[in-house]
């Protein structure tokens, strides 16, 4: 599924000098980095501001709080996502209020979402399953006409784009994640929250920095000046490192991201015409492929055939939040989310990645097929 350490090796002078650049400058804390990749990651996507956080996480936590939601609010979001997106709502003291999916991209119903806004509901908070963008038209035509914030949880769909818009543009705020396995993965944890408005970039770099004001605190550091803090915030800062490798692969995204279409078009071609439903990409989107999903019948079997071949596979995502032990007490019981559900029983993922050949892909797809079609 991932190899990070051969991804290293192919780029180990570039992301040597970017660590080296930064142990050398002696910057560990508020030195150039971060703000250098903020800025060159808000010019990548066309948006005004970029805010960097310690992980994708904490980009949803600090959108959500820029947006004053709190106790006693709710927000619509899905079930079969990374537990952060739900996590995110309940950490700030909001309810998360889950709502089904569409069933060929996964992704949050405009209509389940629009019956589930009620008075307490601040903000919709869609994610972009496994790198095909939510119906963000339809989304943020919903909010418009409740007067809603869009928190777009991103994580999986950087450079994902809707009729040549990237993802980024199409949300109040949108959250990335630079875990390892993402499409720009950090060597470690890191994230983002993108956002046009200023005011609310200006407070979420408050709240990921000890609720200081960002200029101030660089004005002053270092030169013995008293803390000035204007509100709580907490410790979710992007770090120098991870900065500095993170702006070294910035550049190579675009290339990275091709790969990943090279590899699903020859999915794609081996799965035409078969039982196996290969992932949908909507007209005018351009899906990212974090995860390649298909989704098939005698899922469990055909999976361990891949394991006998070698072959990595994932369930990502599933069982959906709803199940999980967590959420139990929260009443939502098999049957709550029945596209969810039906979704995470046959769904599978195989690999993907700028680490594969084509022939690693090829022979993945030629043992799944075999695999499907064995009585
Ligand atoms: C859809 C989604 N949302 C949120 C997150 C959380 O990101 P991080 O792990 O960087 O906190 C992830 C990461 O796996 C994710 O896939």
């Amino acid at each position: 599924m991932y190899d990070h350490a051969a991804l290293y090796r192919r780029e180990r002078d570039l992301f040597d000098s970017a660590i080296q650049r930064v142990l050398a400058s002696g910057r560990l804390d508020w030195g150039e980095e971060a703000p250098a990749f903020e800025a060159e990651f808000a010019a990548t996507l066309g948006v005004r501001r970029a805010v960097g956080t310690n992980s994708g996480g904490a980009a949803l936590k600090v959108a959500l709080r820029a947006l004053g939601i709190g106790p006693g609010d709710e927000v619509i979001t899905t079930p079969n996502s990374d537990i952060m997106t739900t996590a995110a709502i309940h950490s700030v003291g909001a309810k998360a209020v889950w709502v089904d999916v569409e069933p060929d991209t996964a992704n949050m119903d405009p209509g389940a979402a629009a019956a589930a806004i009620a008075a307490r509901t601040r903000a919709l908070l869609p994610v972009d399953l496994y790198g095909h963008p939510a119906d963000m038209d339809r989304l943020n035509a919903l909010a418009a006409r409740h007067s809603l914030p869009v928190v777009a949880d991103a994580c999986l769909s950087l450079g994902a784009c809707i009729e040549g818009r990237p993802v980024g543009t199409l949300a109040t705020i949108t959250c990335f994640s630079f875990a390892p396995t993402k499409h720009l993965g950090a060597f470690g944890t890191a994230g983002m929250a993108v956002t046009d408005d200023p005011a609310l970039a200006d407070r979420m770099e408050r709240l990921v920095a000890y609720g200081q004001d960002r200029a101030r605190h660089y004005k002053t550091f270092g030169t013995g000046a008293t803390l000035h803090h204007v509100e709580e915030g907490m410790n979710e800062r992007l770090d120098e490192m991870q900065a500095a490798v993170l702006r070294a692969k910035l550049p190579r995204l675009a290339a990275s991201i091709a790969r990943r279409r090279e590899l699903a078009a020859i999915y794609g071609r081996a799965f035409a015409g078969s039982a196996v439903t290969a992932p949908p990409e909507r007209p005018g989107v351009r899906h990212t492929y974090r995860n390649y999903v298909v989704h098939l019948d005698r899922r469990d079997a055909v999976r361990e055939s891949l394991a006998a071949a070698q072959i990595a596979t994932a369930l990502p995502y599933a069982p959906p939040l709803h199940l999980q032990p967590v959420y139990r007490d929260l009443g939502h019981g098999r049957g709550a989310f029945p596209v969810t559900e039906r979704l995470a029983e046959h769904l599978l993922g195989v690999p993907v990645g700028p680490h594969l050949t084509d022939a690693q892909c090829t022979f993945a797809a030629e043992t799944l097929l075999a695999a499907t079609t064995q009585p």
